[in-house]
C-alpha cells in the first residue's frame, strides 16, 4: 500500500505575528521542521523506489521541502493557501476591529463565508478536485506540503469527514499526517513535534 503524507509548511515568519495569507519564508523553527521532515521521509520512504513531493506555489511550502532529495517535486497553484483577498496580511484581531462584519459572516458560517475578492471553503475544496483525482490515480507515495486551509480539505476528503466541518478541522504545525488506502479502508498515523 502506498502511504499519502500530509504536512502543514514549517512555521513562517507570519505564523510568529498571527498574520493570514502572504509568502513569508520561515521561521527558526520552520527551518528545523524543515531538516526533521526531509530526515523523516527519508527513513520513511527508504524502501520505496519511487515517489513524489507536492507543494504549493508558495515559498513557505517549497522552503520546507526543499532538504528532500532523489525524489521528483511538483508545485501546484491549486495548493496555495486559501485566499484570503482584501484581508491578506491582516490578523484576526485587525480584521475583528477593522471589518467587524466581516470577521462576524465568516464566524457564523466558516465553510461558505468567502473573503471580499478571495476564497470561501466551498471554493478550496472545489478548485482542489483535481489534485484530489491526480492523488488517487498515483501508484507511489506521495508527501504533500501545503497549507492548514487546503490540508483541512484534503485530510476531510481522504477520512470522510462532513463538509461542515472541514473548516473546524484541527490542523497543527510541525506534524505529519500518513495516510495509508488499504482494501479494508482508509488508515491514519500521525507523527507529532518535530521541533
Ligand atoms: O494562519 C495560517 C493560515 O494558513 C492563513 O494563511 C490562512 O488564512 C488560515 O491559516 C486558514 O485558517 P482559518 O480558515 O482557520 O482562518
Amino acid at each position: 500500500p502506498r502511504p499519502i503524507l500530509l504536512t502543514r509548511h514549517g512555521e513562517s515568519a507570519d505564523n510568529v505575528r498571527g498574520r493570514i495569507g502572504g509568502d513569508p519564508v520561515l521561521s527558526e523553527a520552520g527551518e528545523k521542521y524543515a531538516s526533521k521532515l526531509s530526515d523523516f521521509v527519508e527513513k520513511r520512504l527508504k524502501t520505496e523506489r519511487t515517489a513524489s513531493i507536492w507543494t504549493s506555489t508558495l515559498q513557505r511550502t517549497v522552503l520546507t521541502g526543499r532538504h528532500i532529495v532523489g525524489f521528483p517535486k511538483v508545485q501546484w497553484r491549486a495548493l496555495d493557501e486559501i485566499n484570503a483577498g482584501v484581508c491578506d496580511g491582516m490578523t484576526y484581531e485587525e480584521i475583528k476591529i477593522d471589518m467587524p462584519e466581516e470577521y462576524a459572516a465568516r464566524k457564523l458560517d466558516k465553510l461558505r463565508y468567502r473573503y471580499p475578492r478571495g476564497e470561501s471553503y466551498l471554493d478550496v475544496i472545489q478548485r482542489l478536485e483535481p489534485v484530489i483525482i491526480e492523488l488517487e490515480r498515483q501508484r507511489s507515495p506521495v508527501v504533500v506540503i501545503a497549507h492548514q486551509a487546503i490540508l483541512r480539505a484534503l485530510y476531510a476528503y481522504f477520512a470522510d469527514k462532513p463538509l461542515k466541518e472541514v473548516p473546524h478541522i484541527e490542523m497543527p504545525l510541525h506534524t505529519i499526517i500518513e495516510i495509508q488506502m488499504g482494501v479494508t479502508g482508509v488508515q491514519e498515523k500521525r507523527f507529532f513535534k518535530f521541533s
